[in-house]
């Protein structure tokens, strides 16, 4: 599942703690929700409901030790009884991931006769806890965990230890929090940073428990050294400045863009020098809006000739590396830093012998603690699940690392690295764009679906505003090459069917022109977005957006700016929530 969790052993005000962290866990998605208190009288009272965090909200339950939960349903519909805690004897227990042998466990209960309350598979591992329980806490839990195949992050309260939380990772985040008076456990940073002023992550196989401090076990039970870092400021809760977290977002790209520039000057790529440049080849791998900045990536790399690139999505990496191996760079992206999917690929990368770099905006997430080199984005945090500025900040990120791979290669940088420096402001000029932009989505609020174009570069930008309108307006939209367009989709055109093409490479801009002019003829309502004045000009375009001028290369940063933006008003414009989309996940830390 792709959950949150959270424990917290605080001596006072531990229940609203709870609510408030879980309110900062909401951005993950979800369906619903609960929290278990426990008291030093050794009493468990728990609150599970379908639905809100707010749903929880109530009479205030007794106890200085607490674990909640936000649940993203897959064994079991959306349900009160679903929702977590679950609750079994002395214990009650919060599970992030899938438990995978739990139809054999359950059956082995059920044969000795448990009877389940829920359909999840979340329930038979507070069951085991019950029946292995021998008055040894942690013990009970290690021992279950050995049988768990699958993934997990769990957080367990134990009746007989009033003030004492256990908590076990394997495959899920999951980070260790302290702050005057509380001691946490949580699946997210972000979630913990309002709250926590020290964190520590906890490695796969580990087992934390909080009481009177934070203890952490290996698996074989040794008690490891661990030291806490300060929350530092950029992972410090966001808020909301303007209406939604995802419009606040979006206005804050050229700050992001300036965050992230300041940190890559500060950056020594000395580490990995070596490494880039004796690449043989490159692969990038990534989910969703990272994938589509890695696409970027890809091709700017391959048109400088640097060496061999291949891109893929990550959940499809593993099929398609039979040649992966030393000399190889591996580059994952993951503004989270913790997708499954991405982990997975650079796991695989790294048993071949590549090289790997990560790219997060996420400090001490799982994927910067697995890479040879990380570079950080400083988009600040990123609550809406759909991405905006983190896709900015990973295109600078990826378009740095090609500078940087250019120069150890060859010696000198490109050209058009020099630009880089005059991307926020550039940014902020996009906002132009957005009074048009505001106007083209009330005017295509009602359509029933749209095309995105785009040739070369301009095709992962297409295929990304595609994406975000499909994410967070529900409605149906896909990214093409121009020229494919043709060789089967052209049958969905008809009167009125909206079709946006991007045109920023001059030597493509009459062969777009001809795809615009081709939908057009079937009566397709065609917009245009260029930064030339002539292209836009002499366009058969409906509606025409010029773009901030910037080089070529790094168009890609702009250019997205007036789709992401778009997107955003055609969902609010279709009464959504463009935060909290249907299905959706901000984080998913399942394959
Ligand atoms: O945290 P990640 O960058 O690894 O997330 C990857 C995708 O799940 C993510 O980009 C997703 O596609 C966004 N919700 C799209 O807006």
């Amino acid at each position: 599942m792709m959950c949150g969790i959270i424990g917290c052993i605080s001596g006072e005000n531990c229940y609203e703690k709870l609510l408030s962290s879980l309110a900062r866990l909401e951005y993950r998605g979800y369906d619903s929700a609960g929290v278990c208190l426990l008291s030093e009288e050794g009493v468990l009272r728990v609150r599970k409901k379908k639905g809100y965090v707010s749903n929880l909200a109530g009479k205030r339950l007794a106890g200085g030790a607490g674990i909640g939960h936000t649940r993203w349903a897959t064994h079991g519909k959306p349900s009160d009884e679903n929702a977590h805690p679950h609750l079994c004897g002395k214990f009650a227990l919060v599970h992030n991931g899938i438990i995978e042998n739990y139809a054999a466990l359950k059956e082995e209960l059920l044969a000795a006769g448990e009877v389940f309350l829920s359909e999840t598979d979340s329930e038979v591992v507070v069951r085991l806890l019950s029946h292995a329980y021998r008055g040894d806490f942690l013990g009970a839990v290690r021992e279950v965990c050995a049988r768990l195949s699958g993934s997990y992050a769990l957080a367990v309260l134990c009746s007989d230890f009033p003030g004492e939380i256990v908590a076990a990772r394997k495959g899920s985040p999951l980070v260790a929090g302290a702050a005057k008076g509380a001691l946490y456990v949580c699946s997210d940073v972000p979630a913990l940073c309002g709250e926590a002023e020290f964190l520590c992550p906890v490695e796969d196989g580990e087992f934390v428990v909080l009481s009177d401090a934070v203890r952490i076990y290996d698996a074989q039970g040794r008690q490891v050294e661990r030291a806490f870092s300060r929350v530092k400021s950029e992972q410090r809760a966001a808020s909301v400045a303007e209406g939604t977290f995802m419009q606040s977002e979006i206005a804050q790209i050229p700050r992001a863009l300036r965050d992230t520039l300041a940190g890559l000057e500060d950056t020594d790529f000395a580490p990995c020098a070596r490494a880039l440049r004796g690449a043989k080849r490159v692969w990038c791998a990534a989910c969703g809006t990272a994938y589509h900045a890695a696409l970027s990536f890809a091709d700017l790399l391959a048109e400088e000739g640097f060496c061999d690139v291949f891109c893929s999505t990550s959940s499809e990496f593993r099929y398609k590396t039979p040649l992966i191996g030393e000399k190889d760079v591996f580059v994952a992206v993951s503004q989270s830093g913790e997708t499954a999917d991405t982990l997975e690929a650079a796991r695989l990368a790294k048993s071949r012998g590549a090289y790997l770099i990560g790219i997060t905006n996420v400090a001490d997430s799982s994927l910067s603690r697995l890479v040879h080199f990380n570079i950080a984005m400083r988009a600040g945090p990123e609550i809406a699940v759909a991405a905006t500025k983190s896709y900015n900040a990973q295109l600078v990120c990826l378009f740095y690392l090609a500078a940087q791979m250019l120069f150890f290669k060859r010696g000198a940088v490109p050209g058009w690295a020099g630009e880089m420096v005059s991307l926020p402001e550039k940014a902020e000029e996009c906002f132009r764009t957005f009074g048009q932009m505001s106007a083209l989505a009330a005017k295509l609020r009602a359509a029933k679906g749209m095309f995105f174009l785009g040739r070369n570069a301009d095709l992962p930008t297409a295929l990304e505003g595609a994406l975000k309108v499909r994410e967070i307006a529900c409605l149906f939209a896909e990214g093409y090459p121009a020229g494919e367009l043709k060789h089967g989709s052209l049958a969905l055109v008809e009167e009125g069917f909206p079709v946006l093409a991007l045109s920023t490479r001059e030597a493509l801009f009459s062969k777009t022109e001809n795809a615009l002019a081709e939908v057009r003829a079937r009566g397709a309502y065609a917009v245009l977005l260029s930064q030339s004045e002539e292209v836009l000009s002499r366009s058969c375009a409906d509606c025409k957006v010029l773009l901030p001028q910037v080089c070529a290369p790094l168009m890609p940063v702009l250019s997205v700016l007036p789709l992401q933006y778009f997107a955003c008003r055609m969902s609010l414009l279709r009464g959504m929530d463009p935060d909290k989309p249907r299905n959706l996940a901000k984080s998913v830390t399942v394959e």
